[in-house]
């Protein structure tokens, strides 16, 4: 059996991490999602959230599971005995901080990393553009999973 680890922040998940998903799942028979921490990032949905909401937003796709991740990319991913690290690119930007991460982890421990494009519709899809936009009143329902977008109701609210 086959399996990839889609790693991420998932701050929160979004319609664009979840065409990944789909996709990484017609080459390899398991993805598992990890929700990990970014050491440059200030978050605003806690791990539990963040790991929540993904749980809740992929509970309907066969093949896909979330963990967190603890430490180490690379150790996670011998961890669950995964042949590889799978990241959707919305262009070039994405591509630039995604390319020293990928050769820091074969670097560490020799795993591969396979990009997949994103869908060019769901190329604006952003996690911090999401949160951005739902802080300002805006619409986001359709580029979230309905309970992402509860969540973020609810943060806002509270705000
Ligand atoms: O969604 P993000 O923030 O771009 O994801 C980056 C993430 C969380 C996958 C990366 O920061 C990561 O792998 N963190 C775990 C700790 C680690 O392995 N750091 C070295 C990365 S080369």
């Amino acid at each position: 059996m086959s399996i990839a680890v889609c790693p991420g922040s998932f701050d929160p998940i979004t319609l664009g991490h979840i065409d990944v998903v789909r996709r990484a799942l017609t080459v390899v028979d398991e993805v598992i999602i990890g929700v990990a921490q970014n050491a440059s990032k200030k978050y605003c949905f806690s791990p539990e959230e963040r790991l929540a909401l993904a749980e809740a937003s992929v509970k309907d796709i066969p093949g896909a599971r979330v963990l967190p991740v603890h430490g180490l990319l690379v150790d996670f991913v011998k961890e669950v005995g995964a042949s590889a690290i799978i990241k959707g690119l919305r262009g070039a930007a994405d591509f630039d901080a995604e390319q020293a991460m990928s050769l820091m982890n074969r670097h560490l421990s020799g795993v591969e990393t396979i990009f997949i494009m994103g869908d060019p519709r769901l190329a604006h899809v952003a996690s911090s553009l999401v949160k951005d936009v739902s802080n300002h009143g805006g619409y986001i329902d359709d580029l979230v999973p309905p309970e992402v977008a509860a969540a973020l109701s609810r943060k806002d609210s509270n705000d």
